[in-house]
């Protein structure tokens, strides 16, 4: 063991980290250009780890993204809280493959722990399966994995044997604004990402109660827990009660609004959604866990490990739980260590904390930028906010310039024909003056962008 190595990994981290205030969010072209310098051919000889590491932090660390500071508002994007990055940087050490509990007991149990912690805290069954995957996409499929076994297997059909050929049919009930993942993970599952049946939206993106169709048959139905641009949540109370009745598997994105279940004041978003079958989110996000994490919640147990099942001569049978009879995945990284140290750490009370931070930032932004005379687009009930600075054309080059000036980082995007940036509040990190600084640096830029 190099311990010199370590210890110098652990300096340029902590530098790294303490730099990221004072730093552009977006790093610039320069920075990107100098990326170059670690290419060349494929050296042919043994180089010192030391200056390997040494060229990583000069021309790597200048050249990511600031997403772990706290001016950080693109996408959904959590940071990474102190807790998760140093049990990241112990479970590196650890090397585990956390795929059994023969290869790693540790990694196993502590994902066992975390998992019934966030059964608690999102305040699902606890007798739910879970799946700790890359993301929310790999969360989506293993709850439409589970669904397409339970339902097809019900029709006496066994699809993990035979695949779809020649299988009942599936019907697919998806809200009109559902994210484009949630299509990603149906088209992989061969459930087909344009055969759904389509559920017009309201103007907030929710799917409309009042127009599901009737339900009849082998039915999925996906809900949307927080849309990717409003932050909206599809109405369960109004659409589970008859969709359950009708014997359909109820499936919900919560990729980031799952969490408003672990805070009390946004709890009400989240009514009716206990009455599903399956829950998907991200640890990467709103919990605010290092890359990458999601999970998969499904209260069909056996419906999940039906769909994950795999044997082979050499692989445990173990009465504890094996990771992988839970996943997509075989061999994978022991990514519920870092859910554990975060909720550890954070507990019930500090996570309801971070979302309700979030939620009243958001509101602030929406509140600061409108009042100077900007159009808020989208109704702020959690950490998303939509905002038009005039015509598309303008927004566009606002949101361009707000990247180039570099105190804080927002996206763009398209919603019912308008050009909006994204603002999306969902980092640790981000204090109430950052809040102040980004909102101040918005309106100057946009002053100026006419
Ligand atoms: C609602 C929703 N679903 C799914 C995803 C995909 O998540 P991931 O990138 O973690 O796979 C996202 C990502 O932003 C999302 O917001």
């Amino acid at each position: 063991m190099d311990e010199h190595l370590m210890n110098d990994a652990a300096r340029r981290a902590a530098a790294y980290l303490q730099g990221l205030d004072g730093r552009p969010v977006a790093a610039s072209p320069d920075a990107i250009d100098g990326l170059s310098e670690l290419a060349g051919p494929l050296p042919e000889e043994l180089n010192d780890p030391g200056e390997v590491l040494a060229l990583l932090d000069r021309y790597g660390s200048p050249a990511t993204t600031a997403n772990a500071g706290p001016r950080y508002f693109g996408f959904v994007t959590g940071g990474t809280l102190p807790a998760a990055s140093a049990a990241n940087w112990l479970s590196a050490a650890w090397d585990q493959n956390a795929f059994s509990f023969v290869s790693s007991p540790a990694a196993t149990r502590i994902e066992e722990i975390a998992l019934t912690w966030l059964l608690d805290l999102l305040g699902l069954p606890p007798t739910c399966g879970g799946a700790f995957v890359t993301g929310a996409t790999m969360a989506n499929f293993c709850g439409l994995a589970a669904a397409r076994h339970r339902l097809l297997t019900d029709a006496g059909w066994d699809v993990e044997a035979k695949g779809l050929f020649g299988a009942p049919e599936i019907t697919v009930i998806v809200g009109d604004e559902a994210h484009t993942m949630l299509f990603k993970a149906l088209g992989l599952l061969g459930l087909g990402r344009d055969r759904v049946v389509r559920v017009p939206a309201d103007d907030q993106g929710r799917m409309r109660a009042d127009a599901l169709p009737a339900i009849d048959g082998p039915t999925i139905l996906c809900l949307q827990a927080g849309n990717v641009n409003t932050g909206a949540f599809d109405p369960a109370l109004d659409i589970c009660g008859t969709a359950k009745e009708a014997g359909a598997w109820i499936h919900v994105d919560g990729a980031f609004g799952l969490w408003a279940a672990a805070a009390p004041e946004r709890a009400h978003l989240m009514a009716g959604y206990v009455a599903c079958d399956s829950w998907a989110t991200d640890g990467h996000k709103w919990l605010n866990v290092s890359y990458d994490s999601g999970i998969g919640f499904v209260r069909d147990e056996a419906a999940l490990k039906a769909a994950m099942a795999a044997t082979a001569a050499y692989l445990p049978q173990s009465e504890h739980r094996d990771p992988f009879a839970y996943t997509p995945e075989s061999s994978r990284r022991a990514r519920g260590v870092e859910v554990w140290a975060v909720l550890k750490s954070l507990g019930r009370a500090g996570v309801a904390e971070l979302i309700e931070r979030n939620c009243r930032q958001a509101t602030r932004f929406a509140e600061a930028l409108g009042e100077a005379g900007n159009e808020i687009l989208n109704d702020v009930e959690l950490n998303q906010v939509m905002v038009a600075f005039g015509d598309d054309e303008r927004t566009r080059r606002v949101i361009a310039a707000v990247q180039a000036e570099g105190t804080c980082w927002c996206g763009g995007t398209h919603w019912h024909g308008r050009a909006a940036m994204r603002i999306s509040v969902s980092s640790w990190a981000t204090g109430d003056d950052d809040v102040e600084q980004s909102i101040d640096a918005i309106i100057r830029v946009a002053q100026r962008t006419r």
